[in-house]
């Protein structure tokens, strides 16, 4: 299917450019231009356009009031905003009516791929009844701008830890939270950390920037919006996090599938905090249906919401830029059958290490809801499954925030030692490594 895109730019030699450039992709995208933002809102008015990508500065009528205008008339069109301000953090901050900011000097070349990605996200995550819900949510959280800055500082040759320490420091909410989640038992540290450049020593970038998404994605649900407790949402996003990591370090994924196993963990369910902060009333009904009915979380959503937590999370995710195989992870974590992205064992670990939250910490239950169903396994990854159940609850019990008594009896076939002498020394062994 064709996909309409608008460009708005009030310099004509960068209109030049995206005309000369994307003429090409004729058969797959037919692009509109204008100037100014009358033009652009003639143009959206006789045609279905599929995403608007719009400068930031432009007399009169600016980008941000067109954007505005946009989600209000045409919300299922996607956003962007491609800057000439070197400015990112201050722009996202204003222009919270844009899905994602791209700033300028990005070449043509990287707008064409993000565009690329964002109509695949669509292709593969989200049907065209979801994206008009998700479009149409007004307070889709931006990018926390520390975030914008330490993805800045990470991609010097020479950054360096102590800056990145004072950037989050910045931050006092921020660094609270997080120096709360890494002193917290999940970790297992043996010293305590006082500071976020000692985090991110001790952790590295990956895992706390996926960290400081968490504490903000969790600040952005207010108390009068709750539809669950958000302290049982952040603990069982933490726990499903190390679950996962602990499954990928036992199965000897590289430490780089490891930060992912991790932070794909931490953020596998946060459109459950987009769908109940935007829908909190429908939201509320979502959890009693399913919790009274039985029916699986994802069914009802279905039916009340004409979405998913999954969609809707990794729509989220794809729109911020995050990495494609956690975007593709989070939208198939209660389907990893369906999963389409590189190393498929990690959406089965994710998937374990979900249900395995479920299981052994049932108190961490976000809403109370039934358990969720689990999906059966390739037959290698299900020869592993009770091996991953043993190993999470060893490091659970480990590090104190599981007892071996109250675990064994809180599930219906768990058994903390299922593994023979011989294998208990792999899974030791792994655990001494995980310190
Ligand atoms: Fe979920
Ligand atoms: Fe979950």
């Amino acid at each position: 299917m064709v996909k309409r895109i608008l460009f708005v730019d009030d310099n004509e030699m960068v209109l030049n450019i995206y005309r000369q450039v994307f003429s090409r992709k004729g058969n797959e995208w037919q692009c509109f231009y204008s100037s100014d933002a009358m033009g652009a809102i003639d143009i959206l008015e006789y045609s279905q356009i599929d995403m608007i990508i719009t400068d930031l500065d432009m007399p009169m009528y600016n980008g941000a009031q067109l954007l505005n205008l946009v989600r209000e008339k045409y919300p299922a069109v996607t956003r962007i905003v491609f800057s000439g301000s070197r400015s990112v953090k201050n722009n996202m901050q204003t222009v919270n009516c844009a899905h994602r900011f791209v700033a300028k000097p990005n070449t043509v070349g990287d707008l064409e791929r993000m565009i690329e990605k964002i109509f695949r996200l669509y292709r593969q995550l989200v049907d065209p009844k979801t994206r008009a819900v998700i479009n149409g949510i007004d307070r889709l959280p931006a990018l926390p701008s520390v975030y914008l800055d330490l993805l800045e500082e990470f991609s010097l040759p020479n950054f360096s830890l102590k800056k990145v320490g004072t950037l989050i420091s910045g931050d006092v909410g921020m660094t609270t939270e997080i120096l709360k989640m890494v002193n917290s038992a999940y970790f297992g540290l043996n010293e305590s950390v006082s500071s976020p450049q000692q985090a991110v020593t001790l952790l590295g970038g990956d895992i706390v920037k996926g960290l400081i998404l968490t504490a903000h994605i969790s600040r952005s649900l207010t108390k009068e919006e709750q539809a669950f407790s958000i302290e049982s949402w952040e603990n069982h996003s933490l726990l499903c996090g190390i679950f996962c990591q602990a499954i990928a370090q036992y199965e000897k994924k590289t430490q780089q599938e490891q930060d992912t196993a991790f932070v794909s963990g931490i953020l596998h369910d946060v459109g459950r905090i987009i769908l109940a902060t935007s829908f909190a009333e429908k939201y509320r009904r979502v959890l009693d249906i399913a919790t009274s009915t039985h029916q699986p979380l994802q069914d009802v959503e279905r039916q009340v919401l004409n979405t998913t937590h999954s969609a809707v999370g990794a729509y989220l995710l794809g729109l911020w830029g995050l990495p494609d195989q956690i975007v593709e992870l989070t939208a198939t974590h209660h389907s990893p059958d369906q999963y389409q992205g590189e190393s498929n064992d990690l959406v089965y670990m994710l998937h374990a290490a979900d249900m395995l939250t479920y299981e052994l910490v049932p108190e961490f239950n976000p809403g109370s809801l039934p358990v969720p169903e689990r999906k059966a396994y390739s037959p290698e990854m299900e020869a592993r499954v009770n091996e991953w159940r043993a190993y999470c609850a060893k490091v659970g019990v480990e590090r104190g925030y599981l007892e071996s008594g109250s675990v064994a009896s809180g599930s219906s076939d768990f058994d903390l030692t299922p593994l023979g002498d011989a294998d208990k020394g792999v899974f030791v062994h792994g655990y001494d490594e995980l310190h």
